[in-house]
């Protein structure tokens, strides 16, 4: 078969390992004809780039971070005859399937191609693991062992200044990062969207572990997480106000927000730290390489069974499929019980 792949969306550590396991299970085992389709569904759109996707393409990338692939947030349905010209591409390449990696809005275009009689498979990555339908996305171990890492360092330098770090993690609108690592790192407070905390809570907490003995603290704050008032309605912070293709502001600033207020409000030395794209860059964990490994070759094997408008799945310890619909459900946030966990430490 004639195959083509593409990854679209923020990059994350584990492409390039999904893309390694489908082009060897596709050769060696299929004898299929793989193609890369460059810059996520940008490459399907007029003046994209489609090349073929040879073994030795692939030979070393397992550990490299980003993708061979090159990524974007171009979304067909916001470009005029952009599904006209996606189809008419797959025609004129003579692809056979689509293989599609990459968070809900990449996933939720190739549902919708799906319909349109593309015949597409689909794998979920994301560093935010915000994808329903899988227990976890390729990248988040990663993403959440560096957040750890960063913890652990702030940690030590806040306790012999005797500061109070707020360091934001990424996530989008779910706590997933924020809340593993800042569990794993030992932060005294966590803040995620899922469960908004007041400020003056937040400050309060703080001074009773500093009345306690301790004086410093380390405060994980996920970027899509707000600060509940009375006065006023509870927003998430953006870095500006302009929107990607897919409808999405870029989240960021509510730690330095939030460490304003401490200072203010208890006279701390206070400092902020923003882990941003160190989060996504790099070498992928081994239980990323692992995953996204599985995940490639269980989708090239869904597109020899015929099993189209699917995505790959995690569930337990099995790879499984699931509607490509299922993924656009909902975000997947966290729950009542697992934040719980974490507040046990917050004193
Ligand atoms: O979805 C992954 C993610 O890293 C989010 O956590 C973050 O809000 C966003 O992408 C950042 O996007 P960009 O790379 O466009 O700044």
């Amino acid at each position: 078969m004639k195959i083509g792949m593409l990854t679209g969306g923020g990059d994350c550590p584990g492409l390039n390992a999904v893309i390694r396991a489908i082009v060897y299970k596709g050769v060696l085992h299929y004898q299929d004809s793989i193609y890369g389709i460059y810059g996520g569904w940008k490459g399907l759109l007029d003046g994209g780039r489609i090349a073929p996707l040879l073994l030795e393409d692939v030979v070393n990338i397992l550990n490299l971070g980003g993708t061979i692939l090159k990524t974007s947030r171009t979304n067909p349905f916001k470009h005029r005859n952009g599904i006209a010209t996606v189809k008419k591409n797959i025609e004129k390449y003579e692809l056979d399937a689509v293989i599609a990696v990459g968070g809900e809005d990449t996933l939720g275009v190739a549902d919708k191609l799906y319909e349109e009689g593309v015949k597409i498979i689909g794998v979920p990555k994301t560093i935010d693991n915000d994808v329903s339908g899988t227990d976890q996305t390729f990248g988040f171990d990663t993403a959440v062992n560096i957040a750890t890492e960063a913890i652990d360092r702030l940690r030590s330098t806040a306790e012999s200044h005797n500061r109070v770090i707020v360091v934001e993690v990424m996530g989008r609108h779910s706590g997933w990062i924020a809340v593993k690592s800042g569990i794993a790192g030992g932060a005294h407070l966590i803040l995620v969207p899922e469960f908004p905390i007041d400020a003056g809570d937040v400050v309060s907490r703080i001074v009773k572990r500093h009345a306690c003995g301790e004086q410093y603290s380390v405060v994980v704050v996920a970027e899509g997480a707000t600060l509940t008032s009375e006065s006023s309605e509870a927003k998430v912070v953006t870095f500006d106000h302009e929107k990607d293709e897919f409808g999405h502001i870029r989240l960021g600033g509510i730690a330095h927000i939030l460490s304003t207020i401490i200072r203010d409000k208890t006279g701390y030395d206070c400092r902020t730290v923003t882990l941003g794209h160190i989060q996504r860059g790099g070498t992928p964990s081994a239980f990323d390489r692992v995953l996204s490994t599985q995940y490639g070759i269980h989708a090239i094997d869904l597109v020899h069974q015929g099993d189209f408008g699917k995505m790959v799945a995690l569930r337990g310890t099995k790879i499984v499929s699931t509607p490509l619909i299922e993924a656009m459900k909902e975000v997947k946030t966290i729950d009542r019980e697992f934040y719980e966990i974490a507040e046990v430490f917050f004193g």
